[in-house]
Formats: structure tokens, sequence, C-alpha cells
């Protein structure tokens, strides 16, 4: 049943753009926001170099609003490489095409024209304040040039919902998680630019693990989308990575717009560092105030996975 905080009560859908690397996490994240339109309305979906070069990820956006049924959703190609670093992919974690396990077609369609980074202005330009909820789910490269490009858009930004940062040990390197570490400099803008940010680091992310019960029971609906997910969340994942099975990092944070009531988290002061190194890319989260630092960042450290994958699953069954 819905409760008083949750969104699918409410008459209104909440405007967000979703900034992706896609990536078989990215997909879930984007299938899911697709099929809850009451709840949200998604302005565009902008994509960024990440798991795979931006080529690819704008293609594989393109592909999974297929997929879902979409052919209006506005699909924008967006930075080719971090601001200041070489782009380094995932090829190795995500596939050749960053949807290996997956049974995409080929896109039906050309990315819509324009830059994502100027289709992120001109949406936001367009929104009264705190009109319009970011979803980032890869490098923030993308959200960081537009922050610098049009500063003025930024109380138009209800928060910041971001995928990205690890409490603990890092995925890519000891130190730091993957979309982080891309684009550490993206990151520092936009920790620092002042709106309300939401920080789903890989500590919370990594316990948002499907179990293969749950992946074997919406498989047995027989939907596209449903072969889809179960291709891609029972395929075997490079070892090493920090646990078994296949984490859904992404959809966390859209599962937060939706149910907020599923993850517990606190207020803190976070830092990235953008220096080359052993700790480049590292969230340093002052879980305990011990810096006595204004807190810029809503951190996530907890979240109910069995009941998270009951309502995604419930919601996916809705796609094709
Ligand atoms: C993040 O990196 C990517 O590989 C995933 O899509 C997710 O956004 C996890 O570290
Ligand atoms: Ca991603």
């Amino acid at each position: 049943m819905p409760g008083p905080r949750d969104p699918m009560s409410v008459p209104n859908p909440r405007s967000i753009i979703i900034d992706t690397d896609p990536g078989q996490d990215d997909a879930v994240a984007i299938l899911l926001a697709l099929s809850v339109r009451e709840a949200l309305r998604v302005e565009a979906i902008t994509a960024v170099a990440g798991n795979v070069p931006v080529a690819q990820t704008t293609a594989n956006v393109v592909r999974i609003c297929d997929l879902a049924g979409d052919t209006t959703v506005p699909v924008h190609r967006g930075a080719e490489t971090p601001l200041l670093v070489p782009l380094h992919t995932a090829e190795f974690v995500c596939g050749p095409d960053g949807l290996a396990g997956g049974d995409f077609a080929a896109p039906s369609r050309e990315p819509t024209p324009g830059n994502a980074v100027e289709a992120i202005v001109s949406i936001l330009r367009a929104a009264p304040d705190g009109g319009v909820t970011v979803c980032a789910l890869g490098p923030l490269t993308n959200i960081a040039l537009a922050i610098r490009l049009a500063p003025d858009i930024l109380p138009k930004i209800a928060s910041i919902v971001f995928m990205g940062g690890a409490m603990n040990l890092g995925n890519i390197t000891p130190a730091a998680e993957f979309n982080v570490f891309a684009d550490p400099h993206a990151a520092a803008i936009v920790l620092g630019c002042g709106r309300p940010m939401v920080m789903m680091g890989l500590h919370m992310t990594l316990q948002a693990i499907a179990t293969h019960e749950a992946i074997a029971a919406f498989a047995a609906t027989g939907t596209a989308t449903a072969r889809t997910i179960n291709g891609m969340l029972t395929r075997p994942r490079p070892g090493g990575l920090g646990s078994v099975g296949h984490p859904m990092h992404d959809p966390c944070v859209i599962a937060w717009l939706l149910w907020p009531d599923l993850f517990g988290g606190r207020d803190c002061h976070v830092q990235v560092e953008t220096s080359e190194g052993p700790l480049r890319g590292r969230t340093t989260i002052d879980w305990h105030g011990r810096l006595r630092l204004p807190a810029n960042v809503h951190v996530v450290d907890t979240v109910d996975a069995p009941t998270l994958f009951d309502r995604i699953f419930a919601r996916l069954a809705a796609l094709p």
C-alpha cells in the first residue's frame, strides 16, 4: 500500500533528468523510471562517457527506451571525455557494448539534436525554482559542465541524486568508486554546487543485490524486459568486485525518489580527492562530523533490499 511519503500517491509527477552511462545497472534504473509515469516525468535522458564511450552509451539509452516501448523521451549525447583526466572505461565489467547479457535490438532512432549539456541547461532554465531533480548514474561530467556553463540553473535544481563514491573500499581502485574516479574534478564541482545532494555510495549499493530467486520469479513473467533483465543480472561478473551477484547501484537513485522509506542515512560533509595517485576519486565522508564543516551531502548508508526488489520488479512487470 502506498504510504503518506510514497510519490505513487501524489497526483503530479516529479520532473527528472537522468544522466547516465549504460551499463546494465543504468539500464535497470532507466527501465524503472520509465515504468512509473504517474510518479516521474522523464524530461530527458542525457548520455555521458563512462562504462563505455559516449557514442555507445547514447545508443544504449535509445535501445533501453525501445525495450520500454518509449519513443518520445529526448535522448541527448553528452561529453566525450572527462574534464581533465583521460577517459577510463569499464568494458571488463559491462562487456564490449556495456549491456552484455541483455537482449537489446539495434537503436530505433538517432539521438535528439543538441548536446546533453545544452539540453540540461535549457530544461532547467525553463523550469520553476526547485522544479527538476537531476538523477546522475555515471561520471558527473555533463552536470559539472552545465553548472559551469550556466550557474543560473542552480536554483532550478530540486536536488542532485547521484550514484557514486564509497565510505569503504572502492571498486575501480582500492580507494575509489568508478563514477567518481572516472571524473573526480566533475564530482568536486557538483558536490560543491550548493544544491541539495543525495549520495548513493558503494557502501550502500553493494547491499542492493537482487537474489536469484527474485530474478527467477520476475523472469517467469516472460516479458521482453524480464528476459533482458534476467540475462543481464545472471551473467557471470568479473571477480574481485566486492560482492557476489550483480549489485544494482544505479536503480537505487530512482528508487530513492519513489520509496525514500526504504533507505537510511545522514547529512555529512563530503570531499573528493582530485589529485593523481592512489587516492584519486576517494570520497572522504565525515560521518561523525569530526571536521565541524557544514554538511553538503545526504549520505545514504542502508537499504531494505528485499522490499526494494519486490517493489522494483512489481513496477518492471508493467513494461513490455
Ligand atoms: C557505478 O559504476 C558503473 O559501472 C555502474 O553503472 C555504476 O554507476 C558503480 O561503481
Ligand atoms: Ca552507471
